[in-house]
């Protein structure tokens, strides 16, 4: 972490926007003006943008910290915002989604055509008991299907939870039984790579018998999208094929009103522990932090802009700038089923020229790869309709921020690096495109409305020039409400630290430089960051311990050139399996192992087989130590460890 320290010290290249950019820009001086005179006050304001079928007179309900209330007497329909509205503004025809599937199928869907989707599905929904408050798995790839799935699950007051295409069934099965769904989505298959992923086998294996398992009392029905053709299993009276319910449904749906704290979704991300936690996101804040944030800092204008954002709706990104922000703002957005690079390593290049791209959201992990590529493959297509590009999910390095600049903004389009989490529900920290002088690598300032600090371990201010740990010290209309079924550990991850000043705890180192601009330095807790996705040490541990071969397991984010980090595992082996099978087989079985368990995300770069790990006087593992060996540094300060001896012992093995 040092060198990456002193490397970012001596960054100090400035870009400020042009004139013309600042000149149109929606986001201005004025907000941060205006937050700064009255939070309260601007966040009604940026409220009122949206329809309210009740009008809100409460803004802020903080007399239960920390349990937030945002416009809490207001009522409305999160699904209205995104549709109906802009059809009855005369904006029907407008494109909201440019969908291109993997093999370069097409599909474009107006504002009124997916409206009518929306409601079609929410009176089929309707038919199999959905209603407010029942719980919904969202398990497709990326269609337009998932989209209007996540809209007629909000238009019935009905939560959500979208589980990434990519999780196993194992993963799936413990996201539906600990939310309690009633519903699942799902389709056949999808394409990835020029083959057929299978979907339907997964949620059939989650909801196989398994003694009484949750997942498989609560589940009434299964729903499902035709897109792979691939052979499915049937279950008669569960299963249903969208094809056959869907068009035949009536498009008459009225959008009833819910109250603001309504329950919009629950999206469940990796924690410091084994158990994934089920963040939870209500309607009203929520809907303004995603729908403002995105105009502003995205500087989103629906009427002549392309907005992409890359993110797969199974991640939070996709949840707030695909689905919720840009579809309130009525972008015209595409929506692209398939990975950069298949059936060729320009495929995204080739969409921006294609669809005339001119916003473009996506994650440090991805311009890290095409700047490993080289600028041939971009530098082939006509990339000039960009003109902001926006960076998510990791702190993005000041190399691959200046080839993004250079090679896919042209030296032209303001860069803005968005600083937020699950757990925020939207962007928190982030230039503003029109006004802030951005800097490659610094995620930079609180967005207008939004206030954080860098802090010492007691809570104290750390001063300019010096890191630390990065708070919210106000709380904010997108804040999760908490952690489904669980409020102790919702309160105890994120509030404890700094009980006495009543900031929220994020988890992030983050240093300020001398302009008081944040630069974020990664968790500082046992979570990892690989290609911008979370996961946890625990998680991973818990699984490989789980493989027949294995006895024990310590499990390291180890800093890695493209993915930002990479899991990499120190494996202890049952002896009858060592005789039986070489180091390769058995590292190879437990990689496609944490892949089953988990998902593909999930398995490690690196299976290290060692004899012992180490592990303090009172027996905790010292993953500090593992992570110097990974990084094939030297290792650190071992006086800690019940036996020193042990980590010699370990670089051995590892060489
Ligand atoms: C990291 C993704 C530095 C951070 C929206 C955070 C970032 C975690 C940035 C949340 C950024 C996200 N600069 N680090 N611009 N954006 N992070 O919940 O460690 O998947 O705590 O939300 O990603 O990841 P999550």
């Amino acid at each position: 972490m040092s060198s990456q320290i002193d490397h970012l010290l001596n960054e100090n290249r400035k870009f400020a926007p042009s004139e013309s950019f600042a000149a149109n820009a929606i986001g201005t001086v004025g907000l941060y003006e205006h937050a700064r005179a009255d939070r309260e006050a601007f966040w009604a304001q940026q409220a009122r943008d949206l329809h309210w079928h009740k009008p809100f007179t409460e803004v802020l309900d903080w007399s239960t910290p920390p349990f937030a209330k945002w416009f809490d007497d207001g009522e409305l329909n999160v699904a209205y915002n995104c549709l109906d509205r802009h059809v009855e503004a005369g904006n029907g025809d407008r494109v909201a989604l440019l969908w291109e599937g993997e093999p370069g199928d097409e599909r474009r869907i107006t504002y009124a055509e997916l409206t009518d989707e929306v409601k079609r599905l929410a009176n089929v929904l309707t038919g199999l008991g959905i209603g407010q408050g029942d719980r919904v798995a969202i398990y497709l790839p990326m269609i337009p299907e998932a989209v209007a799935s996540m809209l007629a699950v909000a238009r019935l007051g009905a939560i959500h939870s979208v589980v990434f295409g990519g999780f196993s069934a194992d993963s799936l099965r413990s996201r539906i039984d600990d939310a309690g769904a009633k519903l699942v989505i799902t389709a056949d298959g999808g394409y990835r790579k020029g083959k057929v992923s299978a979907l339907k086998p997964a949620v059939d294996m989650a909801l196989a018998d398994r003694n009484g398992s949750g997942a498989q009392e609560s589940v009434e029905h299964v729903l499902v999208v035709k897109r792979g053709e691939n052979d499915v299993d049937w279950t008669e009276g569960r299963d249903l094929w969208w094809h056959d319910v869907v068009p035949a449904a009536s498009k008459d749906h009225e959008a009833q009103a819910f109250p603001a704290e309504n329950p919009l979704f629950i999206l469940y991300t990796s924690g410091t522990t084994g158990k994934p936690k089920g963040i939870l996101h209500t309607s009203g804040g929520y809907l303004t932090q995603a729908t403002f944030t995105n105009k502003v800092v995205h500087d989103l204008h629906p009427e002549t802009d392309v907005y992409w954002c890359t993110a797969d709706i199974g991640w939070v990104t996709g949840h707030s700038y695909v689905t919720y922000g840009p579809l309130a703002n009525g972008a015209t957005q595409v929506l692209f089923e398939g990975t950069p690079d298949s059936p060729h390593p320009g495929r995204w290049w080739e969409l921006v020229e294609k669809y005339g791209v001119t916003i473009l959201y996506t994650a440090p992990t991805a311009i890290r790869s095409f700047m490993k590529l080289g600028r041939a493959i971009p530098n082939k297509f006509d990339l000039s309709s960009l003109r902001l590009l926006g960076s998510v999910g990791e702190p993005i390095n000041p190399e691959a921020w200046m080839w993004y600049r250079e090679i896919i903004g042209n030296n032209l389009a303001p860069i803005v690096d968005t600083w937020w989490q699950t757990e925020t529900g939207a962007i928190m920290i982030s230039a503003l495109p029109g006004v802030t002088e951005t800097k490659p690598g610094s995620a930079q300032v609180p967005v207008p409305g939004i206030s954080i600090d860098v802090v010492n371990e007691d809570g104290s201010h750390v001063g300019n020039g010096n890191g630390g740990l990065l708070v919210v010290t106000e709380p904010w209309p997108a804040m999760l409400r908490g952690i489904w079924g669980d409020p102790e550990r919702f309160v105890e991850t994120y509030w404890e630290k700094f009980h006495a000043q009543g900031f929220y705890f994020a988890g992030d180192g983050a240093r300020l430089d001398d302009d008081g601009d944040v630069w974020f330095l990664g968790r500082v807790d046992d979570v990892m960051n690989v290609s911008g996705h979370r996961l946890s040490t625990t998680e991973i541990e818990s699984a490989i311990v789980g493989h027949d071969a294995t006895a024990e397991a310590a499990v390291v984010g180890a800093s890695d050139e493209t993915t930002g980090q990479a899991v990499v595992a120190f494996v202890i082996i049952k002896q009858s399996y060592l005789d039986a099978h070489t180091p390769e087989g058995l590292g190879h079985s437990i990689r496609s192992w944490v892949g089953e368990q988990i998902g593909p995300i999930a398995r490690p770069r690196d299976v290290y087989i060692v004899n012992e790990l180490p592990k303090t006087r009172s027996g905790k593992i010292m993953r500090r130590l593992l992570r110097d060996v990974a990084e094939g540094r030297e290792v650190g300060d071992t006086t800690t460890l019940a036996d020193t001896a042990v980590m010699s012992v370990i670089s051995a093995q590892v060489k």
